[in-house]
């Protein structure tokens, strides 16, 4: 049986206080939040060190596409604890979670990081499910993997994703399908152009 997975935002820390904001998949296991993270990531590297993350509960779904297309500059707020390491949280998280790494199973590929709660805090109501924020997860995930899947996969499962955007998106999930198309878009015309040289 698998795992049930939530997809979420963490943001990080360097210990220059650069901050890192990167979509991540969690487990919930009792009192962990468990991450998985690939090496290389700057993510597990800022949290190795530091041994601290934020995870952001989120329905703007611009930041889950804006950091698969290059736009990371998204609004955060100072979410660190008197005594604690510095941390952020992003201004449009609906709720956070300040952790703190308890247990590392380390792998070469992918290590496992066990992480428990310090801090937990509500800012905002969640609306419940909207299936372009949906499309949108589901669109961001293919382009963070566009080089390695087959080209009419994207093209058939975006032209799918785009029936849930057609019929449920808001301006935001509008505006974040728009940067997911462009990837697309500009990936295509790359392939294009490298099998013409
Ligand atoms: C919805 C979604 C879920 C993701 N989940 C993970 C994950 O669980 N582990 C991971 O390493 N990358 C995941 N990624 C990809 C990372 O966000 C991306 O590769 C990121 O840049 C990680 O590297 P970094 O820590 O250097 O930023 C996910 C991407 C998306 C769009």
């Amino acid at each position: 049986m698998n795992d049930q997975i939530f997809e979420t935002v963490v943001t990080t820390c360097s210990p220059a206080g650069v901050i890192h904001v990167a979509p991540m998949g969690v487990r919930y296991s009792g009192d962990r939040v468990v991450l998985k993270p690939f090496r290389p990531s700057t993510t597990l590297d800022n949290i190795l060190v530091t041994r601290r993350a934020v995870l952001n509960l989120v329905d703007d779904v611009r930041v889950f596409a804006g950091c698969v297309t290059g736009r990371r500059a998204f609004a955060t707020v100072d979410a660190q604890r008197a005594g604690e390491p510095r941390a952020v949280r992003l201004a449009c998280a609906l709720e956070h979670l300040l952790l703190r790494l308890d247990e590392v199973d380390d792998d070469l590929e992918r290590p496992t990081l066990g992480l428990l709660r310090v801090h937990e805090a509500r800012h905002g109501p969640w609306r419940g499910f909207n299936r372009a924020q949906a499309a949108v997860i589901e669109g961001a995930v293919l382009v963070s993997r566009l080089r390695m899947l087959p080209p009419d996969k994207i093209v058939t499962e975006m032209r799918y994703l785009q029936i849930a955007i057609d019929k449920t998106a808001g301006d935001a999930e509008r505006e974040a399908w728009g940067w997911l198309q462009e990837a697309v878009e500009r990936h295509a015309a790359a392939a294009v152009e490298g099998a013409a040289r």
